[in-house]
């Protein structure tokens, strides 16, 4: 089998992280932050130790501010309800997934969005224009679950900053392959995902909450902490954590984080983008291929493509039962890129997403199935 799906999760993960996922369960397991146990004490620590690492990728100062979560949508759905309260007016770009897309539309909010153009970029200059004076909120997509476009959050924090609005940016697909520094890209919250390149178990993620910011709550419950209060406390992580964690997974994705670390995220990526490069340079000799995606550096290991005359979840299923590679096909829950693009009337397009584990070889394999299922009637 070859897993080409890394945009939707990761599937082999480091021997470190199954072996502390077990370790944890098995020998571990107990409550973190309820009570004050030796084990529920060790589990808190267990914790804290992963939000110490992930701390030490995004040049967080304060692990504290870091809340775990199942997943990016989780993440994102607590830092953008968790400012709509306050009533304004939201930014988000055309590239968004819909786990910010429909979150901002449910919000009630007035919004606007930036449309990047036919390659997926976004003009950062055109968020500025977009902010009005009663803008709350900034949501950028860094890189593209659909066609790998990496967008420039450097300058769009710059400018959020300069503004006086707050910059939310959805990590899902960057957390573990792109530089990421929240102090130096003035970036205020930071929505992750645990379980794709940083490597971790699924139903992990978490949200980053720069100090002085407290979101409304959307969950609330036992913290473990100020239980007399009627109120949620107002400090992280507790504002945002509420009942029994995933210690074990989090443990574990800690384990993730620690090869990503070891490993770097410019070397990361270099070996993904060698990929899509190598995989995008064999498609262009192969007729009827159309591809979304670029082969410059400002592209990921994500390519989009669609087969002339060919539905593009029918090529995926075939590519599955015929040649046992696991790609993504149809919408990719971002139908904003796909109009923006101009796949969403193809009913989207076949996603081919590279990973540390994946090899020349696999590409190689990929390009050759394509190839065969675009020459077959
Ligand atoms: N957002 C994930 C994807 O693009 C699930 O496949």
């Amino acid at each position: 089998m070859i897993y080409l799906d890394c945009a939707a999760t990761s599937h082999k993960k480091p021997d470190a992280v199954y072996k502390t996922l077990y370790n944890m369960t098995r020998y571990h397991s107990a409550n973190a932050g309820h009570g004050a146990n030796s084990l529920a004490v060790l589990a808190s620590e267990y914790i804290y130790e992963c939000a110490e690492k992930v701390s030490a990728l995004f040049n967080i100062s304060a692990p504290e501010n870091i809340a775990f979560t199942h997943n990016t949508t989780f993440a994102l759905n607590m830092a953008i309800k968790g400012v709509a309260g306050k009533k304004g007016h939201i930014i988000m770009t055309s590239m968004e997934h819909n786990s910010v897309a429909r979150v901002v539309y449910a919000s009630g909010d007035r919004y606007t969005i930036v449309y990047a153009d036919e390659n997926g970029r976004v003009e950062p200059n055109d968020i500025e224009r977009a902010i009005c004076a009663d803008t709350t909120l900034v949501v950028v997509n860094h890189i593209s679950n659909v066609c790998g476009r990496i967008q420039d959050i450097s300058k769009i924090g710059q400018i959020c900053q300069k503004r006086g609005v707050l910059f939310l940016v959805d990590a899902a697909q960057s957390a573990g392959v792109a530089d990421i520094d929240v102090q130096k890209q003035n970036i205020d919250m930071l929505a992750f995902a645990g379980h794709k390149s940083l490597l971790g178990p699924l139903g992990t993620g978490g949200l980053y909450v720069k100090e002085g910011i407290v979101l409304d709550t959307i969950v609330e419950g036992g913290s473990g902490s100020s239980s007399e209060d009627k109120h949620q406390p107002l400090f992280m992580p507790d504002r945002l954590v509420s009942g029994t964690m995933n210690m074990p997974a989090i443990a574990a994705l800690g384990s993730g984080v620690d090869f990503i670390l070891k490993t770097g995220t410019r070397n990361i990526l270099n070996h993904e983008q060698e990929l899509k490069n190598r995989f995008i340079d064999g498609l262009k000799n192969i007729d009827g291929v159309r591809i979304y995606g670029g082969e410059d550096e400002n592209y990921a290991g994500v390519v989009s493509v669609n087969i002339k005359n060919k539905n593009c979840v029918e090529v995926a299923e075939r590519l599955d039962s015929e040649y046992k590679i696991c790609v993504r096909a149809g919408l990719h829950c971002a139908p904003l890129a796909h109009e923006t693009l101009g796949t969403l009337d193809k009913g989207g397009t076949v996603r081919f997403s590279f990973g540390i584990y994946n090899t020349k070889r696999e590409v190689d394999k990929a390009l050759d199935a394509v190839y065969k299922i675009q020459k077959s009637v």
